[in-house]
């Protein structure tokens, strides 16, 4: 299932409070204004895969959403299935522990990006592909291919010399991996190029409706970006201002993280694609 070093870094427990400051609570901020006008209303059924401690899945459930928590690691299943409302089942994306068509919507907010081998990428979007209802939706996370160098200066990642061999590797080819077991920058990882996305969904079935830019650069803003999500004012119109340009792909690559917007064809009904 998943790597030793994958679960090894998830073990330790970051993802318990990642998105509570800074550049994760911009990433769950605008995540959640996405999710909210993209998903069907409640109370639909969502399968949320690579859900790791409910940090989507415990507000989706206080909306009305039935979830279930799809993750390999087993701390991350035991948190999310605590949470009112939410169940929650060990699992990988690439063989989903659920029927065909038996949900309303699908979540990679995740997986995507720890799968370094594109046949994985396509196999976890086709599993996807076959869980959701006809015309259901499904709401995939990247890492845009860019971060990891952005990433490098603003937490000067640059002053250690064995950083820039893996940010190269990275930009070369996405894939990037943590050659000393002594530092970790994140953890084994796939970094995709914008482009790259529509071509992975198509083969597995889906239908691309949109590509958006999760933070555009807006995360790269250190102690300014705090200051803002200190404000409500501010916070409410960085939202409303990344609403109006998220669907501009000249942003994707600037942004950390990358939502790709698709759906399951209703047969026999045309016009579906985006
Ligand atoms: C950075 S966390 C993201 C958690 C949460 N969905 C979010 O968006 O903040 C990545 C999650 O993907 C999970 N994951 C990694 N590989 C996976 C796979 N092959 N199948 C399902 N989940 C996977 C990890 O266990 C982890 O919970």
């Amino acid at each position: 299932m998943l790597g030793s070093e994958i679960m090894g870094y998830y073990r330790r427990g970051g993802e318990r409070d990642r998105l509570a400051a800074g550049q994760g609570r911009l990433e769950f901020l605008r995540t959640w204004d996405v999710l909210c006008r993209v998903l069907s209303g409640a109370p639909a059924a969502v399968l949320d895969v690579g859900g790791a401690t409910g940090v989507y899945a415990g507000p989706l459930a206080q909306a009305g959403y039935q979830v279930r928590v799809v993750d390999p690691v087993p701390e991350h299943v035991a948190d999310a299935a605590v949470l009112p409302g939410v169940s929650a089942v060990i699992g990988d994306a690439r063989a989903l522990p659920a029927e065909d068509g038996s949900v309303d919507a699908v979540l990679l907010l995740g997986p995507l990006y720890h799968l370094s081998d594109r046949a994985d990428r396509v196999t976890a979007w086709r599993e996807a592909a076959r869980v959701v209802r006809a015309g259901g939706v499904v709401v995939g996370a990247t890492i845009s291919r860019f971060a990891s160098l952005f990433d490098g200066f603003v937490k000067d990642y640059f002053s250690d010399a064995r950083f820039r061999p893996l940010a190269e590797r990275a930009l070369a080819d996405g894939v990037h991996r943590n050659v000393d077991a002594e530092r970790s920058w994140f953890t084994s990882a796939y970094f995709h190029h914008p482009d790259e996305l529509a071509g992975e969904v198509a083969e597995a079935g889906l239908i691309v409706r949109r590509r958006v830019a999760v933070e555009g650069p807006l995360w790269m803003t250190g102690q300014r970006l705090t200051e803002i999500l200190a404000s409500p004012d501010l916070t409410g119109l960085l939202l409303e201002m990344m609403r109006s340009v998220e669907d501009e792909p000249s942003l994707l690559g600037a942004s950390s993280h990358i939502l790709t917007i698709a759906v399951r064809r209703i047969e026999g009904v045309g016009g579906m694609e985006g």
